[in-house]
């Protein structure tokens, strides 16, 4: 069987990114369980703040028909995302609505999302490791978008204190629990592969 293409990416596009670290690490652990990962920074795809005006007057920018793209030719996704205010960054809200309005012909809309296994994660400083910022993602992804999220979400707390030297995680629990649901990523892409 081909190994399920899986997309990887991070909410935050800053130098010294935890969120990176953990979508560095998925990555990682992604490609040791079978998968064919691609690992993007959103730093490749900027894009303006969604305008409607803008859209009808320019069309949809190219980085996120690019994206689209990319997103359509995976089985599956991992997303690292910060928590900002308790919710999710602007950064995924604005890429993500971007590349809802772009439409494939004679496919369904939101090419870029449904029929796709989607895992979230998060780092933060609070004891709750970015958990209640993935509960607001979850939904917009799963209700807004079509998407199918796993259930289990890997909340990373401690923040930098979180990694060890070499980039992987220093609590047993949390390692443990990331690699299952990696595990069940790849699993659940390669149904869709
Ligand atoms: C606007 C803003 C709001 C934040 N709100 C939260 C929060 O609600 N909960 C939390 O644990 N951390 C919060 N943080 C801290 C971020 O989780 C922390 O800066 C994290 O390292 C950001 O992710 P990154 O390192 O991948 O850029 C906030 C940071 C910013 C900039």
């Amino acid at each position: 069987m081909a190994s399920p293409k899986i997309v990887v990416v991070a909410g935050s596009i800053r130098s010294g990114s935890l969120n990176e670290k953990l979508a560095a690490l998925a990555a990682r652990s992604l490609r040791d369980a079978g998968a064919d990962v691609t690992h993007i920074s959103l730093r490749d795809y900027p894009l303006p703040i969604y305008d409607g005006d803008l859209q009808n007057q320019s069309g949809v920018p190219d980085a996120a028909k690019r994206l689209v793209d990319l997103f359509v030719a995976q089985q599956g996704a991992f997303v690292a995302s910060p928590e900002y205010n308790s919710s999710f960054p602007p950064l995924l809200k604005n890429t993500f609505d971007w590349m809802s309005r772009v439409n494939i012909e004679g496919r369904p809309p939101l090419p870029a999302f449904k029929t796709k296994a989607f895992a979230l994660g998060a780092v933060s400083g609070g004891a709750m490791g970015g958990y209640r910022g993935l509960t607001q993602l979850r939904a917009m992804m799963e209700l807004g978008l079509g998407a199918l999220v796993l259930p289990e979400m890997a909340a990373v707390a401690g923040g930098a204190d979180a990694f060890t030297p070499e980039g992987g995680l220093a609590n047993a629990r949390t390692a443990d629990f990331l690699e299952a649901l990696v595990r069940r990523l790849v699993a659940q892409s390669g149904l869709l592969a």
